[in-house]
């Protein structure tokens, strides 16, 4: 069997939920990956670093016996937020960055923040310290159509908070757009991430046959266009792209729905789906540095020193998985794949 063996790698942008949710999806992560960037949208949001700590002592918890994981704490910013809790956050070397959902962006984002100059001194708290704001970039303006919403964010947002805090350092998380990657390449102290979803998938999956609510994530897929200049930058070997699942679980009840929730869960097999992007353009050896080493590389950790093996077998990704007391489905279920952890 031909076998592809890398530097163990680490998720960049993570949801794993709490309780009973999260002891289900969390074996999934820790079995591929060694450190992750937990998202901080419960119910209620992790604004502290009082909460941070708790919420990742329950992680610490749930981690399987015998086996090793790191998680690496955000906290959700509000219109509240307080300058005094990024120094706090610094000082509490487990808070990683900060994460900014426009209020009403996304799942559970309604305390997120409403004007984004509310939040001013505590960027200029997180400019002197060094701490990575990491951003949810969509507009939620009702009247700014769905597909354009990064791009909108980019032009009406970004690019002046790029200007008001130039060494603010910033990841756009779960680019989307060929604007995006443009942005990005062009901006100082700006990385990205890239979800295997996005690499893999156009707006066409929404639709095959019927309406997939599976497919449906926030950004939500774009044009064929945009899928391809999403993959030229990972495969790109440019560190400012790196790897980031947004493995987001929600139960299938939530997801098939009149008004289903958004997010897909990839955690499962997230190695393999990347693995499977990069190889449709000859670039699986480009997969190491963008899923091992330009994570660690900006948030100034050093890379693991174990390694992990995919092998060239092919498989059918389950129908569904246990989610507490009920089940989820995962990414692209029911389907065969080419790659399989070993
Ligand atoms: C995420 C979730 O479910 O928490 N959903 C998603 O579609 N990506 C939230 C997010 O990252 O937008
Ligand atoms: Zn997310």
């Amino acid at each position: 069997m031909e076998t592809l063996t890398l530097t163990r790698p680490d998720d960049w942008h993570l949801h794993l939920r709490d309780g009973a949710a999260m002891q289900a999806v969390l074996p999934h992560t820790v079995r591929q990956f060694a450190r992750a960037i937990v998202m901080p949208n419960l119910r209620p949001p992790v604004r502290t670093v009082v909460e941070a700590a708790a919420y990742r002592d329950r992680i610490l918890a749930a981690i399987p016996a015998g086996q090793e994981f790191e998680p690496l704490m955000t906290l959700y910013l509000t219109d509240n937020t307080r300058p005094e809790e990024i120094l706090a956050a610094k000082e509490a070397e487990f808070v990683k960055a900060v994460k900014y959902y426009p209020a009403g962006a996304t799942t559970n984002s309604d305390a997120g923040v409403t004007e984004i100059s509310k939040c001013d001194r505590v960027f200029e708290a997180m400019q002197q310290v060094s701490m990575p704001l990491l951003l949810h970039g969509e507009v939620t303006d009702p009247g700014v159509d769905m597909f354009d919403r990064e791009k909108v964010f980019i032009e009406k947002y970004l690019i002046p908070l790029r200007e008001q805090f130039p060494l603010l350092r910033m990841v756009l998380e779960h680019v989307t757009t060929s604007e995006a990657v443009e942005f990005v390449l062009a901006t100082d102290n700006m990385a990205a991430t890239i979800t295997p979803q996005h690499l893999l998938f156009n707006r066409n999956s929404l639709f095959l046959g019927g309406l997939r609510p599976h497919y449906y994530c926030l950004p939500i897929l774009k044009r064929e266009t945009h899928r391809e200049a999403l993959l030229g930058a990972a495969t790109s070997g440019n560190p400012k792209f790196f790897l980031g699942t947004d493995s987001a679980p929600h139960p299938r009840n939530g997801k098939e729905s009149a008004c289903g929730c958004a997010g897909c869960f990839s955690a499962l097999h997230a190695m393999e789906l990347y693995a499977e992007a990069f190889e449709s353009v000859n670039a699986l050896d480009k997969l190491e540095a963008f899923a091992s080493f330009y994570g660690p590389a900006f948030y100034g950790l050093p890379r693991n020193s174990d390694r992990i093996t995919l092998g060239k077998t092919t498989w059918r990704i389950p129908d569904e998985l246990p989610f507490g007391d009920t089940e989820l489905v995962p990414l692209r279920a029911g389907e065969a794949i080419g790659w399989k952890m070993v």
